[in-house]
């Protein structure tokens, strides 16, 4: 969510920080920004919309400086618009800043310290330019500090002032930045992959934690002026989200990555016999000691934590609460030694999910984060970590993530299932022979001719204004995501039903030509969920019905259908999320509309 680079050092940094910013423009993506000093004049030149508005207008108005400051922005306080695209300045326009997160004292601020000062923005970040600006006496770091002190929220800063060209100060509280250390250079940035064609080493700051930066070096402190020591850690991964790959999106070559990522999550966890997790430090007494768990997570992350619970309350036989983190965390759960909560975030960074993590670790619960972002804050924080390896995920609609969730969520549950003494693995092997097949199976959903098949499906979605997802138990869940993948890109309202819940109330809506999706995989459920197909059909909907191969008992009349590999139902929710992604990519596609940007979202969503 929002993307600050800052640079200093000895070359352009104009072109360091656009560098940086096209690395982190899916985290948002409505107006983008950039200042530097010139002739000891601040220079800000910032645009609405993409981040090739701003290259168009830094080629009419270069920044021909050694230091930038730069952001991409997902508005959160005032609209998307130029005037409230970051930086702002301060009223004499000598400091200029980039904010992630949402300061939530500003109404506070402005009338402590800024009486009879004029805005130019509707934006909490421009207060705290202004702030910073009343506190300076000649001393940048000092006058952020001592308005941090005074601010409540979330924040990554970095700023500078046109009375100091050499030095950058940076800070962080709850909204991620990583400070990159390079020869004679020094980079910041909110997410690692916008520092890596310059620097590996890199050092996490922590809450807290201000520096000041110069080609000469870092120095950090903390709120009270404290020296502080923070450790460098050498980046050895790659970034290789650079390229489409010949795919139009990132999300059709996220889609495709699918059958590598199941086999990178298995990967030395998954055997023959048993499932492993070498990176787990947990004991058999901690295992055997809860009593209840609690899954807790947002958007997609939320819906394969749906999956999860039928097989972990298998596995573990105890009672397992999936829940959204916003509302998670604000209820007062009942949290003690004996709960374990399972945090899961593709970035490692939802406030919403981090937050949860805190409050669970504070009421003395075991925590496990199930994530993707290596050294994010959730993966810092949480007791344990699971990495699903499956690369970056650029698209802002989530789709290698979602599946390699699932299945980290099956091997989780059957290694702590058999640690617990509660599931022998070994009388299991079909289930693991079933998670092994998967790589395969996927490739099958993603040949040209099965991609074909579905592209034609979504040709009849294309002019709907309504669509529901119905299905029961984890085809439930799985319709929740499908609908959700498909409102999020191509804009059509679609709502996801118990499909046995259709006949109390929103069968109404159905009309001529209402159109469904059908989730059919689950063998007890199939029955079942065929009466509320007809119940569908015989108001005259349309229903497109996703089934297994081999499981065709719906006749020919009836519609439209879609088949997966026959496989255990077990695993059957993960090769379905494939056909439903992809038909959310065709519809959209269809409808024109910016697939891997979706208006109003943004890849990592750092505010509450
Ligand atoms: C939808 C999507 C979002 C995220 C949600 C949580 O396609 O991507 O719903 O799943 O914002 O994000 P993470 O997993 O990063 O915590």
């Amino acid at each position: 969510m929002c993307g600050i680079v800052g640079y200093i050092g000895q070359k352009s940094a104009q072109d360091i920080v656009l560098e940086g910013l096209h690395s982190l423009e899916y985290r948002g993506y409505d107006s983008a920004g950039m200042a530097g000093i010139m002739d000891g004049q601040m220079h800000v030149v910032k645009e609405a919309g993409k981040l090739t508005a701003l290259e168009e207008a830094l080629k009419k108005h270069p920044l021909d400086t050694n230091m930038a400051i730069g952001h991409t922005r997902w508005a959160t306080h005032g609209r998307p618009e130029r005037a409230n695209a970051h930086p702002h300045q301060s009223a004499d326009g000598k400091i200029a800043l980039v904010h992630n997160g949402i300061i939530e004292n500003y109404e506070e601020l402005r009338d402590r310290y800024l009486q009879g000062e004029t805005f130019t923005s509707n934006t909490d970040s421009e207060i705290v330019a202004h702030v910073i600006a009343h506190f300076y006496q000649g001393d940048l770091l000092e006058a952020v500090r001592r308005t941090l002190k005074e601010v409540r929220g979330s924040y990554a800063l970095a700023i500078i002032s046109a009375d100091e060209p050499d030095t950058m100060v940076i800070c962080r509280m709850n909204s991620p930045l990583v400070l990159g250390v390079g020869d004679k250079e020094m980079l910041v940035a909110s997410g690692v992959p916008a520092l890596l064609k310059y620097t590996r080493e890199c050092i996490y700051l922590e809450n807290g934690d201000l520096a000041k930066l110069t080609t000469s070096g870092y120095d950090i402190v903390d709120l009270d002026g404290n020296p502080c020591q923070r450790e460098m850690v050498h980046i050895d991964w790659e970034d290789q989200s650079a390229e489409k790959e010949g795919y139009d999106h990132y999300m059709m070559k996220e889609i495709h990555e699918q059958p590598e990522t199941f086999r990178r999550v298995m990967t030395g966890r998954l055997h023959e016999d048993a499932v492993t997790f070498k990176e787990f430090t947990l004991t058999d007494e901690q295992i055997q000691n809860w009593q209840h768990i609690d899954i807790v997570a947002c958007g997609t992350a939320y819906h394969s934590g749906l999956v999860g619970k039928s097989i972990l309350e298998e596995t573990l036989q105890l009672p397992v609460n999936v829940e959204v983190a916003s509302e998670f965390r604000y209820r007062n759960p009942r949290l003690d030694a004996h709960s374990l909560v399972i945090l899961i975030s593709q970035s490692g960074e939802t406030a919403d999910t981090l937050e949860a993590l805190r409050e669970a670790k504070q009421r003395g619960a075991t925590t496990i984060a199930i994530t993707n972002v290596v050294g994010s804050a959730i993966s810092r924080e949480a007791d344990q970590v699971l990495y699903l390896w499956a690369g970056p995920e650029i698209s802002v609609a989530s789709t290698k993530a979602y599946t390699a969730m699932l299945i980290a969520l099956y091997l989780l549950a059957f290694y702590l299932g058999d640690r617990a003494g509660r599931f022998n693995l070994a009388d299991h092997k079909d289930l693991l022979e079933a998670l092994a097949k998967l790589p395969d199976q996927a490739e099958s959903l993603l040949t040209e001719a099965k991609k074909e098949e579905i592209r034609q499906h979504s040709q009849a979605l294309i002019d709907a204004d309504h669509l529901f997802y119905i299905g029961r138990g984890s085809d439930w869940a799985v319709a929740q995501e499908g609908a959700l993948k498909i409102k999020e890109i191509s804009y059509i309202h679609a709502e996801a039903y118990a499909a046995g819940e259709l006949k109390h109330g929103t069968l109404a809506l159905v009309t001529d030509g209402t159109p469904f999706v059908a989730i059919a995989l689950q063998e007890k459920t199939f029955e079942k969920t065929l009466s509320n197909v007809n119940e569908v059909v015989a108001r005259k909907g349309r229903v497109l019905c996703l089934l297994k191969e081999g499981h065709d008992k719906i006749s020919d009349d009836l519609d439209k259908r879609i088949f997966i590999p026959d496989c255990l139902d077990m695993v059957a929710p993960i090769l379905a999320a494939i056909p439903l992604q992809l038909l959310a990519y065709y519809t959209a596609e269809a409808r024109g509309c910016d697939i891997d940007q979706p208006r109003n979202l943004a890849k990592s969503v750092t505010v509450e």
